[in-house]
């Protein structure tokens, strides 16, 4: 959703702000907004600008180019709209109505009409829509009442306060000060050297530059921030807690497009190196030619991993697709059964879970609310709860009981991709490692697995070598209105996955359909004008999905087809085909994944769109 950044030092703040709203915008770019101060000052000045954060650099800029002050303390924040149209004046960061405070905030204040009303009747008024701008209202309330004490005005505010949030408050009679606290939003501080600066941000990728020493802000925690000094943490009771510093390691390059024209398109490109990350270390081979899956999280859970009888899978979007995936991994290859379910749904069911199953919640950035929430609940109710996730130190993987880290770098698009085979290639370790630690798949087979799985990077290159052709053929889609994917089996969630793909970067509706559901309904919309795409690579159904796409092609549907190398029969069906190169039937999801992905990124380009940061999505969904 939203992103945070902070800094008090002794450098101007200004550009150190902006850099981390550009690294973190992927969360947001409705609108933004920087509050800065410094020494001497007597307030606090604020920029806000609609749209994207160039709109607001310029303004900081021009304005700042000319005043000669140095500002050396500030927030800033890149907006995605949840209270209050995006505009300049629902735009954060908010200021109190003395002017003695400013306030950035990532997520939702559930009873802030209440607030207000409260807050109106002490003479406050308001002037965006915003539940952000009650709450800076709300400590500048205690704040005045309470002689001026910053951290405890925040700790008393938030006492009152239902819903979630991550916040950066700074004041205009003490610049060198911030104060910051979180609950189900993620916050992250970099702790410069001998404590000279400070850097705040959402994730990271905006403090890394600096320093590699943070601290991950737990649920209800505050911290009060002054430079020079030691970072102090309190509970919301005011009660102090420990600060507990980690070293953060992180690849700066992989914070820019390395030469690609787009995030998503070099994230594509990266994916075979990226597989290969997620199995370094884990899949290992002997010198005998023998090879061994290596998870810690076996080794650490082990008894409880190989007794679960059920296992429960919880995630949105794309990570919900790669679940679909495991949950046929697991179950062919450990012959335990799977459920994948919405965190969303899940979290508000009244969901069976017993303390012997395993709740595995897979998510890219860790941070998503819905599944965070999920966990929690399964947390509660005694289950063994397995992280798979990309961000390190995360909110997900904190909460996790174990789990296994996808190491496929910072994704930035805002569509995922790496993060997608990523997970596929986890769940395919996991099942295997179960899989040979209880039994349930031959010696033989699993080795032939493993084999075939650290080829699928090899594999993937050939795929990606097909993206001149892609493009070409991604001209004479942008006219659809709708577009139709069928796959089976593995293929079947892919086929979502694809339909995804397209719907989120360019704005073409798309269904994913397990093909041969497509009878049920969605052939009668299929006629000359609408592209399906079939993805018929060879495995047991093969035949099925061969008699569906002359369904379609009787009706004069227009057949894009995945096909795997060689395939002569569906060349005599669809118009146009793209070639995967074989491979074993539960490893195909990471190869056929790889056109669905280019498909969706060429149309878009072609239709002028913005793939890195389509309209109304958001890269890390922190609010339910
Ligand atoms: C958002 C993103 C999707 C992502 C989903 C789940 O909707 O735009 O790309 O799949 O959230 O995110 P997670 O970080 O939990 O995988």
């Amino acid at each position: 959703m939203c992103g945070i950044v902070g800094y008090v030092g002794h450098k101007e703040a200004a550009p150190i702000l902006l850099k981390g709203l550009h690294q973190l915008e992927y969360r947001g770019y409705d609108s933004a907004g920087v509050a800065l101060t410094g020494e001497g000052l007597s307030s606090i000045s604020v920029f806000k600008a609609k749209g994207k954060v160039a709109n607001l650099e310029e303004k900081v800029n021009a304005a700042l180019g000319k005043s000669g002050q140095m500002l050396t303390t500030g927030i800033g924040h890149t907006r995605w709209a949840t209270h209050g149209e995006p505009s300049e004046v629902n735009a954060h960061p908010h200021l109190s109505m003395s002017g003695d405070l400013a306030l950035v905030h990532n997520g939702i204040i559930e009873n802030y009409q209440l607030l207000k009303e409260q807050l109106s009747g002490h003479g406050y008024e308001f002037k965006s829509e915003t539940d952000t701008e009650v709450l800076v209202q709300l400590i500048d309330y205690f704040y005045q009442k309470n002689g001026k004490n910053l951290a405890k005005a925040v700790s008393q505010a938030l006492n009152k306060v239902i819903g979630a949030y991550a916040i950066v408050v700074m004041e205009r009679n003490d610049p060198g000060h911030l104060v910051a606290a979180r609950k189900a939003s993620p916050l992250v501080i970099g702790i410069g050297e001998e404590n000279s600066e400070f850097f705040i941000g959402s994730d990271a990728s905006p403090l890394v530059e600096y320093t590699h020493k943070v601290v991950y802000l737990e649920d209800e925690q505050i911290a009060d921030i002054r430079m020079g000094e030691d970072v102090e943490i309190m509970n919301l009771d005011e009660t102090s807690a420990d600060l507990n510093i980690k070293d953060v390691d992180f690849d700066i390059s992989a914070l820019s497009k390395g030469g690609y024209p787009h995030f998503m398109l070099k994230e594509i490109f990266e994916q075979p190196h990226c597989i290969k990350n997620s199995m370094r270390g884990r899949i290992i081979q002997h010198e005998n030619g023998l090879y061994e899956i290596k998870l810690s999280a076996l080794t650490n859970f082990k008894a409880k991993l190989i007794r679960a009888r059920h296992v429960i899978i919880v995630a949105c979007g794309t990570s919900w697709h790669a679940g679909l995936i495991g949950k046929q991994l697991i179950e062919e290859m450990c012959r335990i059964s799977v459920d994948v379910e919405y965190a969303s749904e899940f979290r508000y069911r009244k969901p069976v879970i017993d303390k012997d199953d395993v709740v595995i919640a897979i998510s890219q950035s860790g941070e998503t609310a819905d599944t965070l929430a999920a966990i929690q609940l399964a947390k509660e109710q005694g289950a063994l709860i397995f992280g798979i996730v990309n961000s390190v130190g995360s909110s997900i993987a904190r909460e996790s009981d174990t789990g296994i880290y996808i190491h496929v770098g910072p994704e930035i698009g805002v569509a995922s991709t790496k993060a997608f085979t990523g997970q596929v290639t986890v769940l395919t370790m996991l099942s295997l490692a179960i899989a040979n630690a209880i039994g349930s798949m031959g010696e033989e087979e699993f080795q032939r697995t493993c084999e075939e799985l650290v080829r699928i990077p090899q594999k993937m290159e050939k795929v990606l070598g097909q993206n001149e052709t892609i493009e070409r053929m991604s001209n004479k889609f942008t006219y659809a209105k709708n577009f139709l994917y069928l796959g089976r089996g593995y293929n079947y969630p892919v086929a979502l996955e694809g339909a995804l793909k397209l719907k989120e970067i360019s704005y073409i509706h798309a269904e994913g359909y397990p093909a041969a559901e497509m009878k049920h309904g969605p052939i009668a919309l299929v006629d000359e004008e609408m592209p399906i795409v079939c993805i018929a690579t060879h495995h047991h159904l093969y035949h099925k999905i061969i008699s569906n796409m002359q369904e379609v092609k009787s009706r004069k549907g227009r057949i894009l087809a995945i096909v795997t190398e060689g395939d002569e029969e569906v060349k005599a069906i669809a118009e146009d085909v793209i070639e995967v190169p074989a491979t074993q039937n539960c490893l195909v999801p990471l190869l056929s994944v790889l056109p669905m992905q280019m498909l969706a990124y060429h149309v878009a380009v072609k239709k002028g769109l913005n793939v890195d940061m389509p309209r109304n999505l958001a890269k890390s969904v922190t609010v339910e």
